[in-house]
């Protein structure tokens, strides 16, 4: 990108950050709350240092058809010469009051139903920034996250989640670049939170032959991360004891600030996962399944991986397998969650649900029950 995306000076001049309210720091910018007639914006404001990561944020933006329920909407971008006469960057979205995933679920725990619904809309917005879409005239290409981790979420007030943060990301069909020189394909496959890197990517060893499925592949090797980070706030999980406090994935085995070489070591060489608490032996159909597609996120081999798509179709029928009969169990009424999938209306008919233990393969099984 060798220019200024097209800015709206308008904007420019009706957003004011208001520097007295920061709300969140990150590696590239400085995020304050702000206000837009009258309305409540994010602000996130980058160095010069960081104009690069401001360019790819907000071309990403402003790729077509990128407005979902699950991606963080995005208001304008701009220039302006700030305090000490050094030029900014302005990135003006909406404002998330909830704030990121990893900061709500250290200070609340949810019940099945809510951390599905948490884990099951990041999922959606992921699978639908990794798709490729025509619309008539307008192309979407399918787009990478490359940061994927619970401070580049947010949470909405009706507790699903919206995607942000796309500094690194990296559009992966349309103008797909025939060759990259070798510094370029370090640049592409080395990036992301050291916490959150894929086996591969601490390899140096991302198939870049096949870039488009490499790239969404290392999302989504993060997202079980994600998903194990949520889930172990979840009540329905602890029956009878109290719920751990939020940890970040392997902050057990690598504490607060591990290294490039810590995590080389624990995720490639001893290929260790976040592990699962004893109340997670007990072997409910439930409890066994969001085991099963947390690992298969988290698969050491890249290729054995769930898409995206298929770990949103796996989230929207663990919603639904919730052993009824638990005294625990939440009242299980997928109708009233926002979630808008056909399945689940074909799935809660009544006396559509029959769900065998005993099945190995419990997501196909359920599905072909309930299609
Ligand atoms: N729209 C928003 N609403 C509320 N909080 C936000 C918003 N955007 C960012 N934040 C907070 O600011 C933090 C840093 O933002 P992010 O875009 O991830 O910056 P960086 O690229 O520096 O990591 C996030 O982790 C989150 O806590
Ligand atoms: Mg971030």
């Amino acid at each position: 990108i060798s220019h200024l995306p097209p800015s709206s000076n308008q904007e420019e001049i009706r957003t004011k950050p208001d520097p007295t309210r920061l709300i969140g720091r990150g590696r590239y910018g400085t995020v304050y709350c702000g206000s837009l007639d009258e309305r409540p914006v994010a602000v996130k404001v980058f160095t010069a240092a960081n104009r690069q990561n401001f360019l790819n944020e907000s071309s990403i933006y402003r790729v077509p058809l990128l407005e979902h329920e699950n991606i963080a909407r995005f208001v304008a971008g701009d220039e302006r010469t700030g305090p000490e006469g050094r030029t900014e960057y302005l990135l003006v979205m909406d404002y998330y009051p909830h704030g990121s995933l990893s900061h709500y679920l250290s200070a609340h725990t949810n019940d099945w139903v809510g951390s599905c619904r948490l884990a099951h809309s990041v999922t959606r917005g992921l699978a639908y920034l990794h798709t490729e879409l025509f619309k008539g005239d307008v192309y979407k290409p399918a787009v990478s996250h490359r940061d994927l981790n619970s401070r580049n979420i947010l949470v909405k007030t009706d507790g699903t989640c919206v995607i942000i943060d796309f500094g690194l990301s990296m559009k992966l069909t349309g103008n797909r670049p025939a060759r990259h020189g070798e510094e370029e394909n370090a640049a592409i496959s080395e990036v992301g939170t050291i916490r959150y890197m894929a086996p591969e990517v601490l390899e140096g060893a991302v198939n870049l032959r096949d870039c488009e499925s490499a790239l969404k592949q290392v999302d989504m090797y993060a997202l079980g991360l994600v998903y194990w980070e949520t889930f172990m706030r979840c009540t329905d999980l602890f029956p009878g004891e109290s719920v751990p406090e939020y940890q970040m994935a392997f902050q057990a085995e690598a504490g607060n600030h591990p290294t490039f070489e810590d995590m080389q070591v624990l995720v490639s060489r001893e290929k260790q996962r976040p592990k699962f608490p004893e109340a997670w032996k007990e072997n409910s159909l439930a409890v066994r399944s969001l085991k099963e597609t947390m690992e298969d996120c988290w698969d050491q081999d890249a290729e054995a991986r769930l898409t995206a798509q298929c770990a949103e179709e796996r989230l929207a029928e663990l919603l639904l397998i919730w052993d009824r009969s638990k005294s625990v169990s939440p009242t299980l009424n997928p109708m009233s969650t926002t979630l808008h999938n056909e399945r689940y209306e074909l799935a809660v008919k009544p006396g559509s649900i029959y769900i065998d233990v005993q099945q190995s393969s419990l997501f196909n099984f359920v599905f072909s029950e309930t299609a």
